[in-house]
């Protein structure tokens, strides 16, 4: 049996009762709390930034799991990892100096996350994988919520899984966009560890249930 991690994204909640969000993740038996950084320039929308991590910080006891959807992110990580982010995730398409980057995150002492959008191929993962902690494979365009599922990503997840197993790697993977308890269903099967999940979270009427099903429990 597959031990997959839920990770609900706080992207899809009311912003004026975040912490209660956060609170609700845990008592619907989440894994972590997923964070979507936006800055306005590398996804059209601005969403929040580091004051919200460090504000959330005492309210749960569950990990939390920074996207980092801005342009110069190594401008970020620092002030990121210090409100108390547990994983830092960047893009690749966002930077040139990517393992420099990753290797700093984990200098800092966090989970050091790379992400690629739907366009960008594994291959141009291959140089940095043995130094990432978590791939966060995005499987519809970053920037909103709501939207469906891209499935020709699903042989990214199937080739990372691979790749893992080939080179005796350690990293997750991540899946972000468009997930519900049918996506779920085939990125599991995929290989895939972590699964993200905004608005079909937050559209649940039984949240526990919810999670339960996109671990494959009910
Ligand atoms: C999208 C974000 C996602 C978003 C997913 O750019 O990275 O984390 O919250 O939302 P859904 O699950 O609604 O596709
Ligand atoms: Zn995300």
């Amino acid at each position: 049996m597959q031990n997959i991690l839920v990770a609900p994204s706080l992207l899809s909640a009311d912003f004026a009762c975040a912490g209660d969000a956060v609170r609700g993740m845990a008592e619907a038996g989440a894994d972590w709390v997923h964070l979507d950084v936006m800055d306005g320039v590398f996804v059209p929308n601005i969403t929040f930034g580091h004051k919200m991590v460090e504000d959330l910080r005492p309210e749960t006891s569950l990990p939390l799991d920074v996207h980092l959807m801005t342009c110069n992110p190594d401008r970020h990580i620092e002030t990121f990892a210090r409100a108390g982010a547990d994983a830092v995730t960047i893009h690749l398409e966002a930077a040139v100096h990517i393992h420099r980057i990753l290797t700093q995150i984990r200098a800092l002492g966090k989970k050091a996350g790379i992400s690629i959008v739907p366009s960008t191929p594994v291959s141009a993962l291959e140089e940095i994988l043995p130094i990432a902690d978590l791939v966060l494979v995005m499987t519809v365009n970053p920037g909103f919520g709501g939207q469906s599922f891209i499935p020709r990503c699903l042989e990214k997840i199937a080739a990372l899984d691979r790749i893992r197993k080939e080179q005796k790697l350690s990293y997750l993977i991540s899946v972000d966009g468009g997930i519900n308890p049918e996506t779920a269903a085939a990125v599991r099967r995929a290989g895939a560890d972590v699964l993200v999940a905004g608005s079909a979270y937050f559209n649940a009427g039984d949240r526990r249930q919810f999670v339960d099903s996109l671990r494959g429990l009910s």
